[in-house]
């Protein structure tokens, strides 16, 4: 039977990347309400500072490092920073990513939009990867890495082609280094957010007053996601919970992707084609074997 240790990270040491704002910043706070001393890795100052004061004023741990992580220096000090603060790195949190609010169709994606989706998606995931690893290999204990891409890695997104490409990798970068360090128990897995309310995302913002009823119907369970969800996602993989877990990804969506193409109508009924009203499953004429959402 796994008792309540299995969720403690107490002892552990956890660099977040972006780990002042969004999910990452739930992260920083959900793994040190666990007992986790955590690096709060984030380009922007202030919100490094308020993380780690909110993180402190709970009477946990938790020290800044501003860092732009795409930058091979900022991320070795990063590293120090670690190390000269807790003396160790048990998990890493690759959580900094971004669409940059380029949303156009390929053919007019230029260089300059490939390299910046590049670096800012891919890049710093081998950055900060190769410069925490050593040390967590040299540790000899195993530990947790956590790579945040995005269910655009499992799905076609029009308009965001590079963003999924990149995403995309970080996928098959999971599976293959769970292999390669397996047999130093450091664990890979990734996280795979669907839509989930942030800064870089202000879902509840974006959608119109005179559309809001119609959020329940979107995803199986009914609303898009929270920072905390993507937390509870975290903890698992960091913790004893997910101990013979690695090379997977979580999908965080509300059931979306299980869903494909599928959603509910406000009568309840189910459809794949929206067109077709009377054909959907669960609706009144749907027949006998229709009735699902009965
Ligand atoms: N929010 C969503 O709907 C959603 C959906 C799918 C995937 N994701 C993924 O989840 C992750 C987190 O997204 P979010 O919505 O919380 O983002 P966010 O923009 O709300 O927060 C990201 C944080 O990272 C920091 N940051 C950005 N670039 C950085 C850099 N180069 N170096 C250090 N810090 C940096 C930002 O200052 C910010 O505090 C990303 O990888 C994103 O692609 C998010």
């Amino acid at each position: 039977m796994l008792d309540r240790s299995a969720t403690s990270l107490d002892g552990k040491v956890a660099i977040v990347t972006g780990g002042g704002g969004g999910i990452g910043r739930a992260i920083s706070e959900t793994f040190a309400a666990h007992g986790a001393k955590v690096v709060v890795a984030e380009r922007h100052a202030e919100r490094a500072a308020e993380t780690v004061a909110a993180i402190e004023g709970r009477g946990h741990a938790a020290v800044a490092s501003v860092v732009d992580v795409q930058r091979r220096d900022e991320v070795e000090s990063m590293v120090a920073t670690a190390l000269d603060a807790y003396g160790r790195i048990d998990i890493l949190v690759n959580n900094v990513g971004d669409f940059l609010g380029i949303t156009h169709r390929f053919i007019k994606t230029d260089e300059d939009d490939w390299e910046a989706l590049y670096n800012i998606n891919l890049k710093h995931v081998f950055h900060c990867t190769k410069a925490a690893v050593p040390q967590m290999i040299e540790q000899g204990d195993g530990g947790s890495i956590i790579n945040v891409s995005t269910i655009e890695a499992f799905r076609g997104i029009p308009g965001n082609v590079a963003y999924s490409a990149f995403n995309t990798a970080i996928t098959g970068f999971t599976r293959s280094l769970a292999l390669e360090l397996g047999p130093e128990k450091i664990r890979v897995n990734a996280i795979a957010p669907e839509t989930t309310d942030t800064l870089q995302v202000p879902v509840s913002q974006w959608i119109p007053p005179e559309n809001r009823d119609r959020i329940p119907y979107l995803t199986p369970l009914g609303r898009y996601g929270t920072v905390d969800d993507a937390a509870g996602c975290a903890l698992f993989l960091a913790s004893e919970l997910s101990a013979w877990v690695t090379g997977t990804t979580v999908h965080m969506d509300g059931g979306a992707l299980a869903a494909g193409g599928f959603y509910r109508l406000p009568s309840g009924a189910w459809t794949n084609n929206p067109l077709v009203d009377a054909g959907a499953i669960g609706a009144p004429d749907a027949g006998p074997d229709g009735g699902i959402g009965d």
